[in-house]
């Protein structure tokens, strides 16, 4: 396509439809209901018994399901890599507790390139480590903000736990039970990866500029912090005790249409059916509940679904990733606020992914724009202005 052609092209708001990039990581096809990671159904990678977040990180950045061997390896190199620096836990005491822990997870995330920025990124142990230590050290980051921001000082990672478990006795000073750890597991895997979505595109453009990854990472979760991207998780459960039973849900509904509102966990730019995700977390969450004890918010929200169907069903607007996965979320405990921070903790290995997809074949991102602005205006001092 020549640049004469391209700029005759239409323009496309928010890019839709617009291809971005060639990439070999995920699939989505949105009528059908699909995602798949490097051709695998999510599906078929959540219900493996011996699945991890960790293999499917590797799967994501590496292209491959690792061998034994190689997960080992990794799993390790991760295990080692927990901690992270005094001065950056230091500098997370100087937040004020009320700041957003995504907020503070950027900050932090952006304080790690001070720490390990070579930008050597031609060399392959390089782009390893730097997989290695963000995937290791954001969850401890995560957790870290809380306690702190609790008054308390943050633990050290535990290296007897595996990912998901010292993330959760991270955060809670108590281990989990098994099939929550489990579970929570897989919520990372489904939410680890998904094409060339806001934050994905702006990982792409930061890493386009042959920056450091974690300034490529920070810039994601920047990104992924709106409530219409990541932070819908954190609203949907404010909708549901907002609601508080069942006989709401139509007025609520009702109204929302009334005023054009948008309602929270509903509706993808690219799913015209339920995503598939929120399929598997709606039984992740039953499962859950049968184990430690039922949320009646899951209740409303199964109503709700149905009635978001009745009215919205028509438009292709369905339930997505987020509406489902802040109740499991809730079940094991963990605040509101902390959701979308977790989402970045599985995200991170799409963002790497693509990081390392776009290093290979590196041009730097420069869209053009259609001026619908003046031309050849005066400059009128201000003292006449
Ligand atoms: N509630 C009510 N109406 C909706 C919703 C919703 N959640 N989503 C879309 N619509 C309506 C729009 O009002 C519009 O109606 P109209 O044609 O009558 O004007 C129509 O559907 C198309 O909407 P668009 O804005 O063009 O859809 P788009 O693809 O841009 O939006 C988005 C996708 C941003 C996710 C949207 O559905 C939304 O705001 N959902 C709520 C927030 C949310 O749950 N975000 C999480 C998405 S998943 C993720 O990021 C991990």
């Amino acid at each position: 396509m020549t640049v004469s052609s391209i700029n005759a092209c239409e323009y496309m708001p928010g890019l839709e439809g617009i291809p971005a990039a060639r990439s070999k990581i995920s699939f989505v096809d949105g009528k059908q209901g699909i995602l798949e990671y490097r051709g695998i159904p999510v599906e078929e990678i959540a219900k493996a018994p011996s699945t991890t977040f960790l293999e499917t990180a590797y799967l994501l950045i590496w292209g491959k399901l690792p061998t034994r061997v190689e997960l080992h390896e990794f799993e390790s190199d991760i295990r080692y890599h927990r901690r992270v620096k005094y001065r950056i836990r230091d500098m997370m005491k100087c937040f004020p507790e009320s700041g957003h822990p995504m907020d503070a997870l950027q900050a932090s995330a952006a304080a790690l390139g001070l720490f390990y920025s070579r930008r050597a990124l031609d060399d392959p142990q390089y782009i390893r480590q730097a997989v290695v230590r963000l995937l290791a050290k954001i969850p401890t980051m995560v957790a870290a903000f809380q306690l702190i921001r609790e008054g308390n000082d943050p633990i050290q990672p535990n290296d007897d736990l595996d990912y998901s478990t010292n993330f959760l006795y991270m955060l809670t000073e108590r281990i989990p039970d098994p099939l929550a750890a489990r579970i929570f597991d897989i919520c990372l895997t489904l939410h680890a990866e998904h094409t060339i979505n806001a934050s994905t595109f702006s990982a792409m453009v930061t890493a386009s500029t042959l920056t450091d990854p974690y300034a490529v990472v920070a810039s994601a979760v920047g990104t992924l912090a709106g409530p219409l991207h990541g932070g819908a998780n954190e609203e949907v459960i404010a909708m549901l005790e907002d609601m508080g039973s069942p006989e709401n849900i139509r007025p609520y509904i009702d109204r929302c249409l009334a005023e054009k509102k948008r309602i929270m966990g509903f509706g993808h730019r690219v799913y015209k059916v339920k995503d598939p995700r929120a399929s598997i977390l709606q039984g992740l969450a039953e499962q859950l509940f049968n184990k430690i004890g039922h949320d009646r918010l899951y209740d409303i929200a199964v109503e709700m679904e149905h009635v978001v169907e009745e009215k919205l069903g028509h438009k292709g607007i369905y339930a997505n990733v987020d509406f489902y996965s802040g109740l499991v979320y809730r079940r094991l405990g963990i605040p509101t606020d902390l959701f979308t921070p977790i989402f970045a903790i599985a995200r991170v290995a799409g963002w790497l992914a693509h990081w390392k997809e776009q290093l290979a074949v590196n041009r730097i991102f420069r869209p053009t724009q259609q001026y619908i602005g003046q031309h050849g205006l005066p400059y009128v001092p201000v003292t006449e202005r």
